[in-house]
């Protein structure tokens, strides 16, 4: 299973600024994720928040001096930029990134900032005239010339009481900015992968439409779990669910707008997941206005439907057909039976089947139990699962393929 930061080495620099408090949070969330955090902090930090609070939250040592060299250690700095895969510096002041961006280093934090190889990922935090002096968008655009990534900041309200740009983004959001750098070393890395999501919706007039039960959460799964891999998703989705962060989305309605929406994104791209449920019918045509009863209640309304086009077929005999197409069979019947031949018409590399009658898996629940079927014939049947842990095996399976392919 895939979880990116478990095990990873991250240095949590901490400067000067009220948001760090925020940093504990940030601390805490990276722990929990199974990092090893290193935090070190600026002597201004330390007026801001204790030291004990990030030694308690990682069971670690708090580095707070360059000076400060037991005898028998190496030299932090240089050992610590040497472990680290990754520096977050959050918050990060106007002064610590003036500092970086003149390749300062007179205190343990920049030290290690010059001294590392590891992605840098830095979350200003300071007040609105402070972010848009010439002085700190000059230090920002020098720092991500040389690779640095931003975090925010965000507009709101500010510890002055005004409100501007200059908030440190929310711990969440760092954590998952800081998933996307670390996945630049993952087995999707440089892999270009599209995932439909949601129920389309087949409008019968201006207000009313034939939809189904599908809320996106797999196939959001399957983006979030693929971004973590580090591929280059793409969403294609009737679903409002929050987007991971890094993931392009295009939103979509209809049968029709998502095929168009497949067909254009599949242009280059390694892997496509068809996780949506897609309409199989649509009215035949769509009133222009409102459908009104008649004042007759026995009079009721027929609607004509017709079939709408099979994206999956189209994209099987598609010019830029993916290297790599999964595709999702929902059944309430004859399950295996009827994915596997789903399988077939449709050319696809591998099917998740599930049943969608069972009230722990399929629509709108967290979890899923899904069986596996194979363009060669082979078969796994997954006990009940979280959708990403279901996602993280289509994924390994895909990861497979590829290599096949
Ligand atoms: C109450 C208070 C709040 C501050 N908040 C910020 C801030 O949010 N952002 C910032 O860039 N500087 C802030 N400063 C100024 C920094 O603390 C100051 O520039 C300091 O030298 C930063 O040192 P460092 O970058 O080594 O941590 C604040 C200062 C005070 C007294």
């Amino acid at each position: 299973m895939s979880n990116i930061l478990a095990y990873k080495h991250i240095i949590l620099g901490v400067t000067g600024g009220i948001a760090a408090y925020k940093a504990a949070i940030l601390c805490s969330r990276l722990v929990q994720a199974g990092a090893t955090v290193d935090v070190v902090m600026t002597e201004a930090a330390q007026r801001f928040i204790s030291p004990l609070t990030f030694q308690a939250l990682t069971h670690r040592r708090v580095y707070l001096d360059m000076f400060n060299i037991p005898s028998e250690e190496n030299i932090p700095h240089i050992t610590l930029a040497d472990q680290a895969n990754l520096l977050i510096i959050a918050p990060a002041t106007a002064n610590t990134l003036a500092k970086l961006a003149n390749g300062l280093a007179d205190n343990l934090l920049t030290a290690i900032a010059l001294a590392t190889h590891a992605p840098i990922l830095v979350a200003p935090a300071m007040e609105t005239d402070m972010w848009q002096h010439p002085a700190t968008q000059a230090n920002l655009t020098r720092l991500k010339a040389w690779g640095a990534t931003l975090a925010g900041p965000a507009e709101g309200r500010l510890a002055s009481g005004a409100v501007g740009r200059g908030r440190m983004v929310e711990p969440d959001e760092i954590v998952e900015t800081a998933r996307i750098l670390l996945a630049e070393t993952g087995d999707l890395a440089n892999c270009k992968l599209v995932v439909t999501a949601g129920g389309t919706r087949e409008a019968i007039d201006p207000v009313r439409f034939i939809g189904n039960h599908s809320t996106g959460k797999m196939g959001y799964a399957i983006a979030h779990a693929a971004r973590d891999r580090g591929a280059s998703v793409t969403l294609i989705t009737t679903a409002s669910l929050p987007p991971p962060l890094g993931v392009k989305l295009i939103k979509v309605a209809s049968a029709q707008q998502m095929r168009a929406a497949v067909l254009k994104a599949i242009r280059l791209t390694d892997v496509l997941v068809m996780s949506a449920a897609v309409a199989d019918f649509r009215p035949a045509t769509v009133a222009e206005q409102k459908i009104k009863k008649k004042a007759d209640s026995s009079i009721g309304l027929s609607i004509d439907l017709v079939r709408t086009s099979d994206i999956l077929a189209d994209v099987a005999v598609h010019v830029d057909r993916p290297r790599v197409t999964v595709g999702f069979a929902a059944e309430s019947e004859n399950l295996l039976d009827n994915a596997e031949s789903k399988l077939k018409r449709k050319n696809l590399d591998m099917i998740a089947a599930n049943n969608i009658s069972a009230t722990d898996a399929g629509f709108g629940v967290d979890t899923n139990r899904v069986t596996l079927l194979f363009a060669d014939g082979t078969k796994n049947a997954l006990p009940l699962m979280s959708k990403r842990s279901v996602a993280e095996i289509i994924l390994d399976n895909v990861v497979d393929l590829l290599c096949e392919a």
